[in-house]
């Protein structure tokens, strides 16, 4: 393996930039020439290629974002649109792709490789940490830290005004951003797709939380599969039953994917992004880079895509004992 390519696809993360710091300095590292692709699979068609070296990715390891832009291509999802990628990566001579990014990227990478040939190592860059086969992934802890901050920031006029504060959080199918911000955030309630609760149950926590004397709550809701309309139905079931409480919702939104991301991040994106490069240069293709336990593994993408990654049942446990 010769040249390599590497781009961002999906929702951009915290420590993308890092991770494609890394990919750029391992390929130099071991001589191999490396490629960036702008715009993700939409950059693939287009053709829009840039050649990298060591010194294209000064200065971004602390940077939110990613310099080589983010999309989602309905075109890839297309035959043609991948007939025009492979083209383009013939024409740039490119044997190995790493894809960074969630789920829908790495299903793309897939059906391309089985049509194509190309072989593709991802590297798993989302805030919302719902892939199997990784602990953590990349930008997930920036994501839960400015989610916090938001939510410890809400609190205060929570407690001032004695109101209840429905908080929604990103994680377009997972409760994973949630969790961790109801522990840390000192939530009475947390509601996650992944564990179904009826308005009714909430409704009865908040009542038997006013009969404790409590004057205050922080109800955090993961966006689930309903962005923005849940948490307002929810709340507006809650406010119908008990009339006498103080209630506002409070979305906190895309601050969740930017910024600088953490060093937790950075150092996950970095071992990663070396690891993807020297998978591939392996011989390995279809397959996902994780950290599990603290052990660098790979995943094929087949599990990745269709295996669920199950939530703590104890953290969930957690926020109840925690809230009495
Ligand atoms: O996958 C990351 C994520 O931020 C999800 O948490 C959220 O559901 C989705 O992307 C939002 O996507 P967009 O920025 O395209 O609205």
């Amino acid at each position: 393996m010769k040249r390599i390519a590497v781009f961002t696809s999906g929702g951009d993360s915290p420590g993308m930039n890092a991770c494609i710091r890394a990919v750029v300095r391992t390929a130099v590292y071991h001589g191999v020439e490396v490629y960036g692709v702008l715009r993700g699979y939409s950059g693939l068609i287009n053709g829009e290629l840039l050649r990298m070296d060591s010194m294209s990715v000064s200065n971004i390891i602390q940077k939110g974002g990613t310099i080589l832009k983010s999309a989602r291509s309905q075109a890839f999802m297309t035959r043609e649109g991948r007939e025009r990628a492979y083209n383009n990566l013939l024409n740039y001579h490119i044997d190995g792709l790493i894809a960074i990014g969630g789920n829908g990227t790495f299903t793309g990478a897939m059906t391309f490789f089985e049509e194509f040939g190309i072989p593709t190592v991802g590297a798993p860059g989302t805030i919302d940490n719902d892939l199997f086969g990784t602990d953590f992934t990349i930008g997930y802890d920036t994501a839960v830290n400015t989610a916090l901050e938001a939510i410890d920031k809400i609190r205060d006029t929570a407690d001032s005004h004695e109101r209840v504060f429905f908080i929604e959080v990103m994680g377009r199918d997972s409760g994973y951003i949630a969790i961790p911000c109801a522990i840390g955030g000192g939530a009475e309630l947390v509601l996650v797709p992944e564990q179904k609760v009826t308005p009714e149950d909430v409704i009865e926590t908040l009542k038997a939380g006013f009969s404790r004397s409590k004057t205050s709550f922080i109800v955090v809701v993961a966006e689930g599969e309903t962005a923005g309309t849940a948490v307002a139905e929810i709340a507006a079931r809650a406010k119908e039953a008990i009339p006498q409480m103080d209630a506002r919702v409070s979305i906190i939104g895309h601050i969740q994917r930017g910024g600088s991301p953490t060093a937790a991040d950075r150092l996950l994106a970095s071992q990663m992004g070396i690891a993807a490069v020297e998978a591939l240069l392996a011989g390995h293709k279809n397959e996902m880079v994780g950290v599990v336990n603290r052990q660098v593994c790979l995943t094929p993408f087949q599990q990745t895509i269709f295996r669920k990654k199950r939530i703590n049942e104890n953290f969930m446990k957690m926020v109840e004992i925690l809230s009495v």
